[in-house]
C-alpha cells in the first residue's frame, strides 16, 4: 500500500501486520457497535399511535457471555501477538555488529568498535543485524527510525539498547522521539544502509584515511574502541587492581568477565554486561563481587561517555560470552 512507511527491516513487516490487525478489528467493532445503535434507534422509536409496547428485556445470559468471551479472546490474541513479536524486537540475535551511539543536545554521536566516530549518520551493511546500544550525556532522547519500526528511549547514566536488521538500501531517517529541549525537532540523523560489499569499502576506506590516501597505505589506522579503552585503563591506574590475564588482583580480573554471570558480597548475583561495568564506575560499592573488599574508588565526573564506552569495549575484547 502506498501510504504506508517503506519497510526496511526484518521487523517491519510484522508490525505493520499487528498493527493492521488491532486497526480492522478495531474498525468492524466499532461499526458493529454504532450500526446496532442505528437500527435499535429506529426501531425502538418513539411513536405517536403505538402500535404494541416494546419488549421489556432485563438481560440474556448466553449472549452476554459470548460478548464477553469473544471480547477477552480478542484482547488475549492482541496481548500474546504483541508480547511474541516484542520479545523478537527486544532480543538482538547473537553474533549482531554493536555500534555505540552517544546522545546529547541536540545531536547523535556514533562509535564504531573500529574507531571510526560519526555525527547524525550511521553507515550499517544490508542484511546484518545491528544492535546500538545507547547512552545520553544529559537528558532523556528516544531513537526511533520509522522505516525499520524500531524505537528506544535514551536514559542518562545506563544503556539502552535496540537492534535492527535493515534489509533495503538506501537512506532512512532517524528522530528524536522524546522532547529534549529548544532543538529537539531539529534532533535528526539519517541510516545509511550499504550492500554488504558497499559496507567493506566504506570500512577500509575510513582506515586509509586522509593522510594514508595520501602516502598510498593504511598508515593512519584510526585506533579501535577496545585499543583507546585500554590506553585509559592503563592511564587511570585500573591495572594496579584488576588484571587482564585472569590472575588475581586487589579486584577481579577482566580477562574473561563479560557477560559472566558474579556471585556478590551480601547474597546475590550480578550479570557483568555494559550496564553492570557502568555502574560499578560510578557506584563501585554497590555491588562487590564476592571474596572483594570495597575498595574501588568512584570514577564519576571524570570519565566521558566516550571514554566509559572504550573501557566496555576493552573488557569485551578480553573475552567472555
Ligand atoms: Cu533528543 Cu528530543
Amino acid at each position: 500500500m502506498t501510504w504506508r512507511l517503506p519497510q526496511a527491516s526484518t521487523m517491519a513487516g510484522a508490525v505493520d501486520t499487528l498493527f493492521d490487525f488491532v486497526l480492522w478489528t478495531s474498525v468492524a467493532s466499532f461499526l458493529i457497535i454504532v450500526l446496532g445503535k442505528l437500527i435499535f434507534l429506529v426501531r425502538f422509536r418513539r411513536k405517536k399511535i403505538p402500535e404494541k409496547e416494546s419488549l421489556y428485556l432485563t438481560g440474556h445470559t448466553a449472549t452476554e457471555l459470548s460478548v464477553a468471551v469473544i471480547l477477552l479472546v480478542w484482547v488475549m490474541v492482541i496481548f500474546y501477538w504483541g508480547w511474541a513479536d516484542y520479545k523478537k524486537l527486544r532480543s538482538a540475535p547473537a553474533g549482531a555488529m554493536e555500534i555505540n551511539v552517544i546522545a546529547k543536545q541536540w545531536l547523535w554521536e556514533i562509535q564504531y568498535p573500529d574507531g571510526r566516530r560519526l555525527t547524525n549518520e550511521l553507515v550499517v551493511p544490508k542484511g546484518k543485524p545491528v544492535k546500538l546500544i545507547m547512552t545520553s550525556q544529559d537528558v532523556l532522547h528516544s531513537f526511533f527510525v520509522p522505516d525499520f519500526r524500531v524505537k528506544q528511549d535514551i536514559i542518562p547514566n545506563t544503556y539502552t539498547s535496540l537492534w535492527f536488521e535493515a534489509t533495503e538500501a538506501g537512506e532512512h531517517p532517524v528522530y528524536c522521539a522524546e522532547y529534549c529541549g529548544a532543538a529537539h525537532s531539529g534532533m535528526l540523523a539519517t541510516v545509511r544502509v550499504l550492500e554488504p560489499a558497499a559496507f567493506e569499502a566504506w570500512q577500509l576506506a575510513g582506515f586509509l584515511g586522509e593522510a594514508g590516501a595520501a602516502e598510498g597505505e593504511a598508515a593512519s589506522e584510526p585506533k579501535s574502541l577496545a585499543e583507546k579503552g585500554r590506553e585509559i585503563f592503563m592511564a587511570k591506574g585500573c591495572q594496579a587492581c584488576h588484571t587482564t590475564d585472569g590472575s588475581k588482583g586487589l579486584g577481579p580480573s577482566q580477562k574473561g568477565i563479560f557477560g559472566a554471570t558474579e556471585a556478590l558480597e551480601g547474597g546475590g548475583t550480578v550479570t557483568v554486561d555494559e550496564n553492570y561495568i557502568r555502574e560499578s564506575l560510578m557506584e563501585p560499592a554497590k555491588k562487590v563481587v564476592k571474596g572483594f573488599q570495597p575498595i574501588m574508588p568512584t570514577f564519576k565526573g571524570q570519565l566521558t561517555d566516550e571514554e566509559i564506552n572504550a573501557l566496555i569495549g576493552f573488557i569485551k575484547s578480553l573475552g567472555g560470552k
